[in-house]
């Protein structure tokens, strides 16, 4: 975006701003068209590592890259005016010491031109998340249900019901003390993330987390019937753009095989038809 246009860009700043305003809006985006769509509707556009599995195939998104996530970011960055585009921060690239998360996520930043990243994980990255804020790093934190936990926590589960509600609480608490602007509440119990969101000054973004966060985020390919191997509760569908795109396939390779496409009109003639009132020289 030029210095001069019109349109301001959203900041951590603006986001942490919003507490307890209109719900901020969240979606994933992978690619630019996605998220030039993404940036006319949300504040943020969240280039999720869910990338791993909706667009690449992998069955976790423990497989996922820096290099993934720089390519993706690049895409998201160049199609987005206004809403903030946030990288996240992929498996093995941070848990190891605050040292290499800040070499990590200095470098989504300065290689994709985002303004913040997210990690995930409560009390146990306090730290890391206080070295990397110190150092001009905005973080989003992601607590609940992280996925890249998933072999530790035993699968994609509700994380907070009974006595863990304590444990998950005290992790916002930790994320928000060790500086981070916003947090994303991932499969938590309503009435916990609901508590969570009253005690918190930072914004919650809430994602299987009931309605009294301070906004929601949800996959883009979910929500849009794209990525269809699983359909987790939490995912409304707006549109079912997989099963439109199945048919519309299915005619193609029909009309393919019958000789019906392509027709007169997408073809080239061999003579280029004389112009309507041109004298033929
Ligand atoms: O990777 C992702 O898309 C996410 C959202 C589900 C919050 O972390």
């Amino acid at each position: 975006m030029s210095a001069t246009s019109a349109v301001r860009p959203v900041l951590p700043p603006d986001i942490r701003a919003r507490k307890g305003g209109a719900p901020l809006v969240v979606l994933t985006a992978y690619s630019t068209p996605m998220a030039r769509i993404v940036d006319a509707h949300c504040d943020v556009a969240l280039v999720g590592d869910s990338v791993g599995m909706v667009i690449h195939g992998l069955p976790s998104t423990l497989g996922v890259t820096m290099e993934m996530m720089i390519l993706h970011g690049r895409a998201v960055v160049r199609g987005c005016q206004k809403a903030m585009p946030v990288i996240d921060m992929p498996f093995g690239s941070y848990e190891e010491s605050p040292q290499q998360a800040f070499r990590n996520a200095s470098r989504l930043m300065a290689e994709t031109g985002a303004p913040a990243v997210k990690l995930e994980g409560g009390q146990h990255m306090a730290e890391t998340i206080a070295f990397l804020t110190a150092r001009g790093v905005p973080v989003m934190a992601h607590v609940g249900l992280t996925p890249q936990a998933v072999n530790t926590l035993g699968g994609y589960k509700v994380v907070g019901r009974a006595e863990e509600a304590a444990k998950v609480m005290a992790d916002a608490e930790a994320v928000q003390a060790a500086g981070a602007f916003a947090v994303v509440l991932e499969k938590v119990p309503e009435g916990l993330a609901a508590r969570i969101t009253q005690a918190l000054t930072i914004p919650t973004i809430g994602i299987g987390a009931g309605v009294r966060c301070d906004g929601q985020v949800l996959v883009v390919d979910d929500m849009l019937g794209l990525f269809t191997d699983f359909r987790p509760k939490f995912v409304k569908r707006y549109a079912e753009l997989g099963r439109d795109a199945d048919a519309a396939i299915a005619t193609y390779a029909a009309e393919v095989r019958d000789r019906s496409f392509p027709a007169p009109e997408h073809g080239f003639p061999d003579e280029v038809p004389a112009k309507a009132g041109a004298v033929k020289k």
